[in-house]
């Protein structure tokens, strides 16, 4: 079974990092048959592709997939931003592409969070140069005021204050992607914030 987001790492070096359950599994199951019903709703009778952006959208993918239903199509897309652990510099690199063409198609880009925007805004414009049919953006958090670029996605899971989170695909240096909540992570025992 998952891993709840109550959670303190066992090891030496991770001890003073601990988890507090922000969303919990089944609100995200709940919220997500939301969003696929409202997704079909809009497209009723179209093929949807589904882009993921790698690596924290894999759950939220595969859930909402499964989900909305009819026929759907996946593919996947990776790009770094440059920066720490917890903060990125808002320069974006692509560094690994569609597997196919999206030319026609009605595309649905799945992020796992949408924090300063500058990463979707970088694959706004790629995906837009390669004439989509129909091009929109599900996201299943939003950070809307840590907000640099001007971007917003069509389908929200859920808006939230600005914490540091992991689970359910995000995570703090690769670690924590597997808990099946959303949870704030806290650094140290003074309840120190990722920074
Ligand atoms: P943006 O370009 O600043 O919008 O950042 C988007 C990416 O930063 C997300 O796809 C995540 O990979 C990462 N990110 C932003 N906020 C968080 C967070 O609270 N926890 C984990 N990853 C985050
Ligand atoms: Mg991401």
């Amino acid at each position: 079974m998952a891993q709840r987001a109550n959670y303190k790492p066992r090891t030496k070096r991770k001890a003073t990092e601990s988890v507090r359950t922000l969303i919990s599994s089944a609100q995200i199951q709940r919220r997500i048959a939301e969003l696929a019903k409202e997704i079909r709703r809009d497209f009723p009778n179209e093929p949807l592709h589904l882009v993921g952006v790698l690596k924290g959208s894999v759950f939220f993918l595969t859930d909402l997939a499964r989900e909305i239903g009819g026929e759907i199509s996946i593919d996947f897309i990776a790009v770094s931003s440059y920066g720490n652990d917890t903060h990125s510099s808002g320069e974006v690199k692509l560094t690994r592409d569609l597997d196919s063409s999206i030319e026609g198609k009605t595309v649905i880009v799945v992020e796992d969070i949408l924090d300063t925007g500058m990463t979707l805004q970088y694959l706004l414009r790629v995906f837009d140069q390669r004439k989509p049919r129909r091009l929109r953006v599900a996201v299943l958090l939003d950070k809307p005021e840590r907000r640099l670029a001007k971007v917003r996605a069509d389908y929200v899971g859920f808006t939230i204050p600005n914490e540091f989170v992991v689970g359910y695909g995000l995570d703090y240096a690769e670690r924590y992607r597997n808990l099946a909540d959303v949870g704030v992570l806290t650094l140290g025992t003074h309840g120190k914030k990722p920074d």
